[in-house]
């Protein structure tokens, strides 16, 4: 690891002496940020201070001390060992414009009393439940496409999770309304990267001037929709058990403080299960478009294991290849592509000793591509992701779902919603990326292709089957 650099960042903060900075930019970042980078774009930053200093770095932005990590025992030690220690960190708690006090923003027993309502619905138990929505809705876009049609592949997935969560997790058939929040979603994405960065933007937000006007729109609009799906399954007088009942039935009192935090739940289960998901799906198509012989393996695997019918949650185990497809794809390209903490006390990392307020940085995208944990790292190769693969390689190398008590609660249903959907569509097709068009990552809340994934809709010689 990384040897310890003394500290000379000269700090009116009230630094205390004793304190051990690891190597990084003597200068403030904001000076990097208008000579060397991008500001927009961060993993630029990062894979700067991975390949300049290694397993962690050190950078102020104005008197923040900041710390970037890329070694599996910094990762382990901040999000496992010590992780009472550590909280969200700024830019999560800038999402409190948009999720407000959800699952993913809240912290202490905000936050543990919320996982603990929500938790039996992600139960292993439950998941199989969920399969022949995910399935049904898979086979409703199948069945739409047309052999020779261009599609934006990135859209036509983000609409097919939104239905996928809202069916499974909130028994809501969004039909009508889910071009609308994809919509009212896309054009919070698309100011996101600016408001995380504005000072106070929170505040900005409510005397709204004219270029927020059109975020308080967008998220007026997702509040409409999940206000009506809350107030549907109240009318109805639900006892599905779906995860809406179960919000529900801890949030009796009608008042309007227990409606906001019902809607900040639910909006915040929908933006973390579908965005996420529907990345990971596009990136996967581009991936296998452009590596045939793991498209051939893919595509033999689902002949070979479903004989032509539609794939049930008893096929999940046996579409092997296909999960592991799905896996190298979330290692070159995780959705979730960057988390950050923030320290509460004083803290050590090794040689090092740092104070409260420290803010923490980690990012799949960097570790998942360094050659130390996974060699020739930009070659696309599911076969790291066989059994054998998975026990050999060292822990917190790879980590798309995070890790330590703030793990995505969703992991096993998304595993199980990416490797249902991947082998309905390509039981019948195969996707080309459309000659000439641009693929590149954009880091936004998640990690979506910038101009989008257009993709020509070839049907497949299916084989005949006994
Ligand atoms: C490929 C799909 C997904 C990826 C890559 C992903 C990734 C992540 C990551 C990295 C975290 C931890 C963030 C941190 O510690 O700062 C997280 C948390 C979370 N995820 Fe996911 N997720 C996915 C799918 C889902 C799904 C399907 C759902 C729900 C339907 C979901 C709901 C959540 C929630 C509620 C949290 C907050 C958990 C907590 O703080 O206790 N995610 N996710």
């Amino acid at each position: 690891m990384a040897t310890a650099a003394p500290n000379q960042v000269g700090d009116p903060s009230g630094q205390r002496s004793e304190y051990r900075f690891p190597p990084g930019f003597q200068r403030n970042l904001l000076w990097f940020a208008f000579r060397k980078f991008r500001p927009a774009n961060p993993i630029l930053l990062f894979q700067h201070l991975a390949d300049e200093y290694g397993d962690i770095a050190h950078y102020k932005i104005a008197w923040n001390h900041i710390l970037f990590l890329n070694h599996p025992d910094y990762i382990r030690e901040v999000l496992v060992v010590q992780n009472d220690n550590f909280i969200k960190e700024r830019t999560v708690q800038r999402t409190k414009m948009l999720l407000g006090e959800g699952m993913i923003t809240a912290e202490g027993a905000q936050h543990r009393s919320q996982r603990q309502v929500a938790q039996p619905a992600f139960h292993r138990q439950r998941i199989p439940e969920y399969a022949d929505m995910i399935v049904q809705e898979g086979v409703r876009i199948r069945d739409r496409w047309r052999d020779g049609e261009q599609h934006d592949i990135a859209i036509d997935m983000m609409h097919l999770t939104l239905n996928v969560v809202a069916g499974t997790l909130f028994a809501t058939d969004l039909r009508d309304e889910v071009d609308e929040l994809a919509d009212a979603i896309n054009r919070i994405m698309g100011l996101y990267n600016f408001l995380v960065m504005l000072p106070a933007a929170e505040w900005l937000v409510h005397v709204r001037p004219p270029g927020l006007a059109a975020f308080v729109r967008a998220r007026k609009r997702i509040d409409a929709v999940v206000y009506r799906m809350i107030e549907a399954h109240r009318q109805a007088g639900h006892n599905g058990g779906s995860l809406l009942d179960m919000m529900l039935a801890a949030s009796p009192d009608p008042s309007a403080a227990s409606e906001q935090a019902l809607r900040d739940q639910v909006t915040t289960i929908f933006l973390a299960g579908y965005e996420t998901v529907a990345n990971a799906l596009a990136w996967t198509w581009y991936l296998l478009s452009q590596n045939p012989e793991c498209e051939r393996r893919f595509h033999d695997e689902i002949d070979r294991e479903l004989q032509g019918r539609p794939p049930a949650f008893e096929d999940v185990p046996r579409l092997r290849y296909t999960e592991m497809v799905l896996a190298e794809s979330m290692r070159l390209y995780p959705p979730a592509w960057a988390m950050g903490r923030y320290a509460r006390n004083d803290f050590r990392l090794g040689d090092f000793f740092l104070p409260a307020k420290t803010t923490v940085l980690i990012s799949q995208y960097v570790t998942h591509r360094d050659e130390r944990f996974f060699p020739d790292p930009l070659r696309f190769d599911p076969e790291r992701f066989t059994p054998e693969a998975k026990t050999r390689r060292t822990k917190f190398t790879y980590f798309p779902f995070g890790a330590g008590f703030r793990q995505c609660i969703g992991e096993s249903f998304a595993w199980m919603e990416g490797v249902l959907l991947l082998a309905t569509l390509g039981q019948k097709w195969k996707l080309k990326l459309v000659p000439g068009h641009r693929v590149e990552p954009e880091p936004l809340i998640t990690l979506r292709p910038k101009y989008g994934m257009r993709m020509l809709v070839e049907a497949r010689d299916l084989p005949r089957h006994a």
